[in-house]
């Protein structure tokens, strides 16, 4: 992958993590956004304080970089307990998870990220933990082989999972409170980004907020990251201000466009609209057409164009929808998917109705 590819991914990078602890909220009224979920997970929090008890099971599920581990640290210090963090990929065994589970101290917060990549016999193991407090721990092989019994500490498990559809049903059962994380509005980053701004030292109007918030699909994690980028700009070409100017100089520069799509993302689009006059067009074909492996295509750069009504799969192939004509500066044939009827001139123009494709439920999985 190069460069700008990474600037508009939701993943972090290694060194990012770093710089990523230090703008986590740490406590839930920082938390920004979410806030159906941020009002629900205060009662949960609120009555297990209340009632001295560690709050049922919560499991966060949504796309990477809308802030699940931060919910998870934010958790625990709201409960004043410690955190344990580990990974479904780290507990391959299930000897690794009863290693943690009888440790944990009474009403300890133990974080699974990626639970989802949990193995099997862990998971089997994780159903009593998180039913009875209890685990077995089975000695010996063969016919032999006996389950001890071992009663551990009432704690609350925090499971994190960007593919909520991959749970087993018992599992996803087990969880007293799901909290589903949704893309954030333009408004919402700008409060991300103010908030970072205020962190970094960086001189950031509101004009230069909404810039880089508007290009920062939906993710914090983005936002962040487009800010520390544009903030370079704007030390060595200019004043050291994020106007709205700049960011959009500087996230020109790096080639993130209005709508926050990357080069990728464009070059797609492109071939579609202009070498296969909007689609539709199979999968490989496109790929090809841009350079890029099939997969590359259909995991990096579809999901977001899905998403953003920009692209829609069907059974006969990838398609443009008249918003992605509009977005590339063409005018929609009539039959464009989303193309809205004729209307005379100088008449309002409905918006090209993309709610369905937009559905960030639908871009998942
Ligand atoms: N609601 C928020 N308010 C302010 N900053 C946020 C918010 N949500 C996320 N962030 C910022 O975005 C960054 C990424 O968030 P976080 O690591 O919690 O995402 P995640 O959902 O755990 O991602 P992944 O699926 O990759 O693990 C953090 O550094 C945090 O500062
Ligand atoms: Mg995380």
């Amino acid at each position: 992958m190069n460069d700008d590819r990474e600037l508009v991914s939701p993943d972090a990078a290694g060194d990012e993590r770093a710089i990523e602890a230090a703008l986590r909220p740490k406590r839930l009224d920082e938390f920004i956004g979410q806030a159906r979920v941020r009002e629900q997970l205060s009662l949960v929090l609120q009555s297990a304080l209340a009632r001295g008890r560690p709050p049922d099971h919560i499991l966060m599920s949504g796309s990477p970089g809308l802030g699940k581990t931060t919910l998870a640290m934010i958790i625990a210090a709201e409960l004043g307990v410690p955190l344990r963090v580990t990974s479904g990929p780290a507990l391959e065994r299930a000897g690794d998870l009863a290693a943690i589970l009888s440790t944990l101290s009474e009403g300890e917060v133990l974080f699974i990220d990626e639970i989802h990549r949990t193995s099997r016999p862990a998971q089997e193991m994780l159903y009593l933990a998180m039913e009875d407090f209890r685990v077995d721990i089975v000695v010996g092989k063969g016919p032999g082989a006996t389950a001890i019994p071992l009663d551990i500490a009432p704690f609350t498990l925090v499971g994190a999972t960007t593919r909520a559809g991959l749970l087993p049903a018992p599992l996803r059962d087990r969880f007293g409170f799901v909290a589903h994380m949704d893309f954030y509005d333009v408004a919402e980053l700008e409060q991300v980004l103010h908030r970072s701004a205020r962190l970094l030292s960086v001189n950031l109007p509101p004009d230069g907020a909404h810039e880089i918030a508007r290009r920062s699909r939906g993710t914090p994690r983005i936002a962040n990251r487009l800010l520390r980028r544009v903030r370079d700009y704007a030390e060595v070409r200019a004043d050291g201000v994020v106007s709205r100017e700049v960011a959009a100089a500087a996230l020109d520069l790096y080639e993130v466009d209005s709508e926050g799509l990357d080069r990728l993302d464009r070059a797609v689009l492109h071939a579609l609209l202009h070498r296969f006059g909007g689609g539709p067009v199979g999968l490989s074909t496109l790929a090809v057409a841009v350079g890029e492996e099939p997969e590359t295509v259909e995991v990096v750069a579809e999901p977001f164009l899905v998403r953003q009504g920009l692209l829609a799969r069907t059974p006969r192939g990838r398609v443009a929808t008249a918003a992605a004509w509009l977005h590339m500066g063409l005018t929609p044939p009539p039959d464009a998917v989303g193309a809205s009827p004729a209307v005379p001139d100088g008449e309002p123009v409905p918006g090209t109705d993309t709610a369905a494709a937009g559905d960030p439920e639908a871009a998942a999985g």
